[in-house]
C-alpha cells in the first residue's frame, strides 16, 4: 500500500499575528492538508497554539487539519482538539501514558489517529502501534522549532516502517516532519514516505504552489 504523495504545509512557519492569512496561503497554493504543531513547553522547549486557535481557524477552511500534539500529557487534550475540528490527531510515543487507549479514543471521537517518534527513539518502539493508526510520523529533527536541519540519518526508520506496512498489508500514511524541502523530499519518498510536512521550505519559498505540485504530481 502506498497512498498518493501529499505536502502538508506547517502553519508554524506562517505569521502568528495572522494565522488565518497563513492558512489561506496554504489553501491558495492548492494544498489539501495543513500541519498544525501544538507544543506545551514541557515535552518540547517551545509553546505554540492551543485548541482555541484550532477552533477559530476551523470555520475559515476546509483543509484537512493534521494536528501534531507535542505534549507531555496528550491524553488530557484529545477531546479538546477533536472538538476544535482536528481531522487527524498525532501523539508521540515517548511520554508515559496509555497510548493504545488514547489512539482508540481519538478514533471514537471521529478523528484519524497518528503515532510519532523522535530521532532518539528506536524504530522498534513504534511497530506495535502500526496496525492501529492512520498515520505514522518519523521526526527528521528534534521537535520544538521550525527551520532546523533535516536529519538524513532518520531515513532508515522510514524504510523499516514502510517495509512493515507492506509486509502486513497496512494502509496508514507515512509522514516525515522537520527540515523537509525541495532538496530532500525525494529521498524521503524513496525511503517510503508519502506525506511531507514543510514549514520553512513552504512559507519562505518564492513558488510554494510549484513545490506542492512537484510533490503531489
Ligand atoms: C517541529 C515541528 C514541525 C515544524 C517543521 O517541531 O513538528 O512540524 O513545523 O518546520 P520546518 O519544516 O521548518 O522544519
Ligand atoms: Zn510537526
Amino acid at each position: 500500500m502506498h497512498p498518493p504523495p501529499l505536502l502538508a504545509p506547517s502553519i508554524l512557519a506562517g505569521d502568528h499575528a495572522n494565522l488565518r492569512d497563513a492558512m489561506q496561503q496554504v489553501e491558495n497554493a492548492g494544498a489539501s492538508w495543513i500541519h498544525i504543531d501544538i507544543m506545551d513547553g514541557h515535552f518540547v522547549p517551545n509553546l505554540t497554539f492551543g485548541s482555541q486557535t484550532v477552533a477559530d481557524l476551523r470555520p475559515h477552511s476546509n483543509l484537512f487539519f493534521d494536528t501534531h500534539l507535542m505534549l507531555a500529557n496528550p491524553a488530557d487534550y484529545i477531546e479538546a482538539f477533536a472538538k476544535a475540528g482536528a481531522n487527524l490527531i498525532s501523539i508521540h510515543i515517548e511520554p508515559d501514558y496509555p497510548i493504545f487507549e488514547t489512539l482508540h479514543r481519538i478514533r471514537e471521537l471521529s478523528c484519524q489517529c497518528g503515532i510519532v517518534l523522535n530521532p532518539p527513539t528506536k524504530v522498534d518502539d513504534i511497530l506495535p502501534f502500526l496496525p492501529h493508526v492512520d498515520l505514522a510520523l518519523v521526526m527528521t529533527v528534534n521537535p520544538g522549532f521550525g527551520g532546523q536541519s533535516f536529519m538524513a540519518d532518520q531515513l532508515p526508520k522510514v524504510e523499516v516502517i514502510a517495509g512493515e506496512r507492506k509486509k502486513q498489508g497496512l494502509d496508514f500514511r507515512l509522514e516525515v516532519d522537520g527540515g523537509v524541502g525541495p532538496t530532500n523530499w525525494q529521498s524521503c519518498r524513496d525511503a517510503g514516505a508519502d506525506t511531507f510536512v514543510a514549514g520553512t521550505s513552504f512559507f519562505k519559498s518564492e513558488n510554494p504552489g510549484g513545490f506542492l505540485q512537484t510533490v503531489e504530481s
